[in-house]
């Protein structure tokens, strides 16, 4: 569920007029609401609420430090892969002790950082990390905790891009080497292990997958436990699939029916890391039609956003749905592709859909762009980056205001000698 909704011919944001708000912000601009966001972390929070858990939220799906604040209000904390995370997380207001992090290449000042930030754990991908964190934490004199990423081998039946689980893949350590790697940790004398992670991909609408993977997970963790391992928490990733179009994802609770009863036995406290399943279906892009064409009986659909704005579409072929903010009582439709201005037959955001013919100058959302949304956007072909809003009620709030050509520039320079 969702709080973008029809109230009459108009879509609104919880109880403000989209088409309002695109008359006093501008076009394009991402647009999220708080209570679906809120409502998303609670009903995934309640759903393990008779394990002992600990919901940290994927900061790379959406990274806004406002939105970031959401998950700190109710308690959660925050899976992050990179310093630029932690450095958000911490300004959002994050305990340190709720944050984990994950990722293959984690570098020197980036160990550093984490361990003086105090943060959680880290989840280690290879044995050259487990050395590098080991010489930062003896260096920073702070003894770092560690989980190693265990790659259990499972096909997430996903798109091969955000599919992370499988032994060809780069991530994680392998389950052949998984206790030589966690027997290396043991033997470090800066490192103190904690727990076990694994992550097997994104946008996974099946169960079967987490338990495959948890099974194998959880075998490992009766043979490092008997090799006197402590292993308190068991974080297993995020992954669970949103409806963009037609997908029937399990539901949370039906998520937690099936592995609830495998991560009982193993004592730990889960850490979970969604991202996409929070705050996916809680943020839109709104855009503007500039031009409509029609070439060789083929018809165009020219908008004000773009590939760098929204970037799943031509990555991924994903599919996001598009509505008219102001629906017509003609409801002629035609099949157009949505384009952008960007100089590349790539840029798309929908192919041969079927919509309303919209007219020069209406509003359309393109819906489920709350995860991997902005985080993904760029400046391609110098297009200053889109602002956010969040709508709490009947109020909107500017939580990243729109770049402007100064922005676009910070930090180059032209070199004296051509001055
Ligand atoms: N934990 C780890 C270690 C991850 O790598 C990811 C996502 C997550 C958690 C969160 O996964 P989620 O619950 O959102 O599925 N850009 C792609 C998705 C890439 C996902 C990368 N890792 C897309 O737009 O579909």
């Amino acid at each position: 569920m969702h709080d973008f909704q029809y109230k009459g011919n108009q879509l609104y944001c919880e109880d403000v007029s989209i088409g309002g708000l695109a008359k006093d912000v501008g076009t394009p601009f991402y647009l999220y609401s708080y209570n679906t966001i809120k409502n998303h972390f609670r009903v995934f929070n309640s759903a393990f609420s008779n394990i002992p858990h600990l919901i940290c939220f994927a900061v790379k799906a959406n990274s806004n430090i406002a939105l970031l604040r959401i998950f700190v209000e109710e308690g959660g904390g925050f899976d992050i892969v990179s310093g630029g995370e932690l450095y958000r997380a911490l300004l959002a207001g994050a305990d340190p002790q709720k944050i984990v992090y994950t990722g293959v290449g984690k570098t020197e000042e980036e160990i550093v950082y984490a361990l003086k930030s105090n943060i959680l754990m880290l989840n280690v991908e290879s044995t050259q990390e487990l050395f590098s964190i080991d010489r930062a934490a003896e260096e920073t004199g702070i003894k770092a905790k560690v989980a190693l990423r265990v790659n259990p081998d499972i096909d997430a039946k996903t798109h091969p891009y955000i599919s992370t689980g499988l032994k060809t893949h780069k991530f994680g350590i392998s389950m052949t080497d998984a206790l030589e790697g966690y027997r290396l940790a043991q033997s470090l004398k800066n490192i103190e292990v904690v727990g076990i992670h694994k992550h097997i991909g994104s946008q996974i609408t099946h169960i079967r997958p987490f338990v495959d993977a948890l099974e194998r997970i959880v075998a490992m963790i009766d043979i490092l436990k008997s090799e006197g391992l402590n292993i308190r928490y068991l974080d297993i990733g995020g992954g669970l699939g949103i409806t963009y179009k037609d997908e029937s994802p399990p539901h949370p609770k039906e998520l937690a029916e099936e592995i609830v009863p495998i991560l009982k036995g193993t004592g730990c406290t889960i850490i979970f890391e969604p991202g996409r399943v929070i705050v996916g279906n809680a943020g839109i892009l709104v855009t503007k039609v500039l031009y409509t064409k029609q070439s060789e009986g083929k018809n165009f659909m020219i908008v004000d956003a773009a590939m760098n704005d929204l970037v799943r579409p031509s990555l991924y072929g994903s599919y996001h749905s598009i509505l008219p903010v102001s629906k017509n009582s003609d409801d002629h439709k035609i099949v157009t592709d949505v384009v952008g201005p960007i100089c590349e037959s790539g840029d798309f955001l929908a192919k041969d859909r079927v919509l309303p013919d919209f007219k020069k100058d209406s509003l359309a959302a393109v819906m489920s762009a709350g995860a991997y949304g902005f985080t993904m956007s760029s400046n391609y072909n110098s297009r200053p980056r889109v602002s956010e809003i969040l709508v709490k009620g009947n109020k909107y709030f500017m939580i990243r205001r729109r770049e402007n050509y100064e922005d676009l520039v910070r930090g180059e320079e032209i070199p004296v000698f051509m001055k």
